[in-house]
């Protein structure tokens, strides 16, 4: 980005009190990451050209959902050509897949993805059927290997995902390495393949492999069809990887480290939680925790990442020990090897979220998998 340039957006912001789209452009200065921004309808200057606490030129791209002083805008197109002719480029999106044989590698494997900068629009985990499968890689059904490949896709649950980046399609290619996991060991020892892959077939990630494959692919998951997701709402319980997280790409050392601790993850999804449902999900919050409006901010200003933890027994107990005391002050001192010690920062950005009474696990658990994702 050069930084002495300004960036324009058409922004949207819903006013849950008025019941209206309320439509501004938004202005961002890079020399000194500062926004502005107007009212369209009474074409006014609305916010003062200043700092917005955690708005990075990054996240702003179409689609993206930003928080600016607690309001959700939504990106909905670019303000003048020269941003729309600069950004192109950067906001290229290509499809990836977490395989299912290497979905007990996902957290590092979002690692690398995180650390190569690209941004995660979309996630889901999810599991295909046979048929499912066959649609998706409808293009190889004559070749040889397409009963392996279609015995790998179905053999259980994998996570897909919509990203973006500078030059995606290919940049995602060459993380991956070649097809065959042995050949990557071989030519690209430092590819996603050579890393996790164990052969021609069990070869960790996909990666939309044209501009046109991407658009296909992210339409097939993400598009009109629904898939289930993979939820078991039993003997499970919540943890929410919160947006200041997600968005400083450690999502995947913390789903690492909850794989690692023996607890499954059992779902997996990516939303972006819009104010009222923050609010609502926080609710027996209210007027117990002095935090309660700044945890809703937090909570609805960009992407989490909901994870359903399963343990043989006692996820709830065992979730909660791994996360540590909410505060993260607190955890540091007391127990230092807890989530909320490492990712944590302060009392609001505390990393993730964890269902507190052992009661409420399946009503939070259903609040993401099957209340938000419907
Ligand atoms: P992908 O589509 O999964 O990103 O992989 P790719 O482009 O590198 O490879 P492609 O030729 O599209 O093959 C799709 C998947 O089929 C399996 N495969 N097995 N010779 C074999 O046994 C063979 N060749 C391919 C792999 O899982 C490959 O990723
Ligand atoms: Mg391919």
């Amino acid at each position: 980005m050069d930084l002495e340039e300004r960036y324009a957006f058409l922004a949207e912001y819903y006013d849950p009190n008025a019941c209206l789209i309320r439509k501004y452009q938004l202005l961002f200065y890079g020399k000194d990451e500062t926004c502005e921004m107007y009212d369209i309808k009474n074409k006014k200057l609305f916010l003062r050209r200043s700092k917005v606490p955690g708005l990075r030129m990054k996240d702003l791209f179409l689609g993206s959902i930003v928080s600016v002083h607690s309001r959700q805008l939504t990106i909905k197109d670019f303000g003048d050509e020269f941003t729309r002719r600069k950004l192109r480029a950067k906001t290229e999106k290509t499809f990836a897949m977490i395989k299912p044989d290497c979905i007990g590698k996902m957290g590092e494997i979002l690692e690398v993805i995180c650390q190569e900068d690209f941004i995660i629009c979309s996630a889901k985990m999810l599991r295909l059927t046979r048929k499912q499968a066959e649609q998706f890689y409808i293009e190889h059904i004559d070749k040889p290997f397409f009963g392996n490949l279609m015995n790998l896709i179905t053999e259980g649950p994998m996570v897909a995902l919509e990203m973006k980046g500078e030059d995606a399609v290919r940049g995602w290619r060459r993380l991956l390495g070649p097809t065959d996991s042995a050949q990557a060991r071989r030519d690209a020892p430092y590819s996603i393949r050579a890393k996790f892959g164990a052969n021609v077939t069990r070869n960790a990630c996909h990666g939309s492999d044209s501009l046109e494959s991407a658009n296909r692919e992210i339409d097939f998951f993400f598009g009109s069809t629904k898939y289930p997701n993979t939820a078991k709402l039993q003997g499970t319980t919540l943890g929410l990887i919160k947006p200041h997280a997600v968005l400083s790409g450690i999502a995947g050392p913390i789903i690492t480290d909850i794989l690692s601790s023996g607890l499954n993850i059992t779902a997996l999804q990516l939303h972006y939680v819009d104010r009222a449902n923050a609010a609502e999900f926080y609710e027996v919050y209210k007027g117990v925790v002095a935090e309660y409006t700044d945890m809703v901010t937090q909570l609805s200003s960009g992407p989490c990442i909901a994870l359903e933890i399963h343990g043989d027994q006692d996820a709830h107990g065992k979730f909660r020990k791994l996360c540590g005391p909410a505060d993260p002050e607190l955890a540091k001192y007391l127990r230092p090897d807890t989530l909320r010690a490492k990712y944590g920062k302060d009392k609001i950005e505390n990393a993730l979220h964890c269902t507190d009474l052992a009661d409420d696990c399946i009503l939070e658990v259903e609040y993401f998998f099957k209340i938000l994702d419907s």
